[in-house]
């Protein structure tokens, strides 16, 4: 339950509408309490009436009315000046119709103002839990994007997506519907038990007996469909992942022609599904003739016990009318009980779940808050990295220092440690050991925004969104004075922009999954397109040309030196032909820097980078002849 006092700052903030909701839920039940009233002075003005016609003595008539009726009749009696002397059964029939018309009619006053009031309490409790639900998604996505992407490998999407939705969901059911009928249940009983009570103290104690009973099994109905509902639900995530990873597999998929065995797949996923909403579908059954079990046996309660009573004459027939309604308005407030009641464990434990990631610190902080701009200098001081998780050191000892304005280029065979290094430079990880520095501060005392910001990233994967070419290459890019030579330029540099030109759509064209698809050296492109279009201080290239031709690749180059030109670069590539111009030259391999030199003195080494170098050669000799 603790888990839930998270919500209390938001309940605060809302604490006008709660109080307003509160107003509301009184007005409601004052005037749902007034409508049995009615009923009950209704059968008594006919009990008495037919008294009265039976003994032929009108003249005590007007005594034995129930308080209200009496009240209109006297109003009545001045108002027209007709009844005072009742003297025939006409003259009686006519005064009890005007009476019961009069009477339907304050019963209909008082369900309408209920209603009006129980309508207003859903728009302002029922309103306040969806906007605190949109308060908690934000807050949840906010710290989400904090989190470093050490936490992201730790956690599955299926699990992120489903504290922002389902747990959200959950919460907001306590801090909506259970909070209402928890106030609900509160007045309404204090109400309806004083108006019982002071009818009748045995009868009231009979009929209640039944709503315990039916508390506690309506707790444990909710109970048992929760968790078979919830057991449906994680069904069908698992059925959507499967749905969703078959049809973005769908190539894959076809080309290894395993059609059939997905469908199998599917089919079985498919059954448990099914079989789970069966079970489901069974106590849902459940839920409301258990409800109507229990409301007929305390119907029952009040008018036999009620008639014993009224033919005692401790009370009226009238009384046994009122009382059965009032069991029937019991009923669902006690139900509530049992079904708030689950409803506030589940809370709780999403909750729980949520405050988990909500408390989770990201690993990376920004620690200076004052933006200072950064020039571009990067140094590697003895540095080592270790992946948390995995326990494996991908750089070991690295030393080496960039100025503002070089290129350095990283090169070596796969898994050599060349991606970690510019994980380090982004800070997406924290060094093991030794120091990163940028400017000569060490990287954890540089603002983290500015840091980011001042960093051009072509990511070895290159992830594009489902948006349209120019928001993609827009994406890095705060309040762009001329948007559309922003994206222009960045394309041509980049030597997308004559295949861009080529698309009917243009800039506009949407990528992804209702889009078009790039070739894998487009897209590389634009994701080129989309690291310089900001104008950044440094670029950081993770082997961003290794899907398109030699040819290709030396037009971007020969594009890039411009924007090169003043700013520092890291270039990381298996090929030697993209290190080539760089200025420095590390080769990497598992994890420590076995040669550096520029390209000349590589060559001049003969070394590792050498053999590269002609066996890459003699490679492109071969593509040429073929
Ligand atoms: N997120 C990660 N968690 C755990 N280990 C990782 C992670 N990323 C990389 N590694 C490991 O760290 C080592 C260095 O990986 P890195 O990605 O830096 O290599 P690379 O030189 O970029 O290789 P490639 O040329 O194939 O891109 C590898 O052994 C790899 O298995
Ligand atoms: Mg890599």
């Amino acid at each position: 339950m603790r888990a839930l006092a998270h919500l209390n700052k938001y309940l605060w903030h809302y604490k006008w509408r709660i109080f307003f909701g509160i107003v509301f839920i009184i007005a409601s039940n004052v005037f749902a309490i007034y409508a049995p009233r009615m009923i009950r002075e209704a059968f008594d003005l006919i009990a008495e009436s037919i008294k009265a016609y039976q003994s032929g003595n009108y003249q005590d008539f007007e005594l034995t009315l129930p308080v209200t009726v009496r009240y209109i009749y006297e109003f009545l009696k001045i108002d027209q000046g007709g009844y005072q002397n009742i003297t025939s059964t006409d003259q009686l029939a006519e005064v009890i119709t005007r009476l019961s018309l009069i009477l339907a009619g304050l019963y209909l006053l008082a369900a309408l103002l209920k209603g009006i009031f129980l309508f207003f309490t859903r728009q302002t409790i029922i309103i306040m839990s969806r906007l605190v639900e949109f308060d908690l998604k934000n807050e949840i996505f906010d710290h989400y994007q904090s989190l470093s992407l050490a936490f992201y490998k730790r956690n599955n999407t299926g699990d992120l997506m489903n504290r922002i939705s389902e747990d959200v969901n959950k919460v907001r059911m306590y801090l909506g519907p259970a909070i209402m009928y928890s106030i609900n249940l509160v007045v309404l009983s204090a109400l309806a038990l004083y108006a019982m009570f002071s009818v009748n103290v045995e009868l009231t104690l009979y009929v209640l007996i039944p709503l315990p009973i039916l508390s506690i099994s309506i707790y444990y109905v909710s109970s048992l469909i929760n968790s078979r509902s919830e057991k449906v639900q994680r069904q069908q995530s698992h059925l959507s992942t499967l749905v969703q990873e078959a049809f973005s597999g769908i190539r894959v998929l076809k080309a290894f022609n395993r059609q059939r065995a997905t469908q199998d797949h599917f089919e079985k996923a498919c059954n448990t599904y099914k079989v789970d909403s069966l079970r489901l579908v069974k106590v849902d059954a459940l839920f409301m003739p258990a409800i109507i079990l229990l409301i007929g046996l305390s119907t029952i309660i009040a008018i036999y016990v009620g008639g014993v009573k009224a033919i005692a004459g401790e009370i009226t027939i009238g009384n046994i009318a009122e009382f059965v309604i009032y069991v029937n308005m019991l009923t669902w407030p006690f139900a509530s009980i049992g079904w708030v009641t689950s409803l506030v464990q589940q809370a709780a434990a999403s909750q729980e779940r949520i405050n988990e990631f909500l408390h989770t610190e990201p690993k990376i902080k920004n620690t200076n808050p004052t933006p200072a701009e950064i020039k571009g200098k990067i140094e590697f001081s003895d540095v080592s990295f270790v992946y948390p998780d995995s326990g494996i050191t991908a750089l070991n000892k690295i030393d080496f220092s960039v100025s503002k304005g070089e290129t350095l280029a990283v090169i070596g065979r796969t898994g050599s440690g060349k991606s970690t290094i510019a994980n380090l430079i982004c800070r997406n990880f924290d060094a093991s050991s030794g120091q990163v520095k940028i400017d000569g501060n060490s990287i954890k005392d540089v603002n983290l925004d500015e840091l980011r910001r001042a960093i051009g990233y072509v990511p070895q994967d290159v992830f594009l969104f489902s948006e349209s070419i120019s928001n993609n290459i827009l994406f890095g890019v705060e309040n762009p004075d001329n948007p559309d030579e922003v994206v222009r330029h960045a394309a041509r540099e980049a030597h997308v922009l004559h295949n861009i030109e080529e698309f009917p759509r243009k800039f506009e064209t949407m990528l992804g999954e209702r889009g078009i698809n790039l070739s894998g050296g487009q897209k590389q492109r634009v994701s080129i397109a989309r690291a310089i279009a900001p104008n950044p201080k440094i670029l950081i290239f993770d082997d961003c040309l290794s899907a398109v031709d030699t040819e290709t690749e030396e037009i971007i180059l020969g594009n890039l030196q411009k924007i090169m030109k003043d700013r520092t670069t890291i270039l990381i590539s298996h090929r030697v032909s993209t290190v080539e111009l760089a200025d420095k030259i590390l080769v990497l391999d598992r994890g420590e820097i076995i040669e550096r030199g520029n390209h000349r003195e590589l060559i001049q080494k003969g070394g590792v980078y050498f053999e590269l170098y002609q066996k890459q050669l003699q490679e492109n000799k071969k593509v040429e002849q073929e």
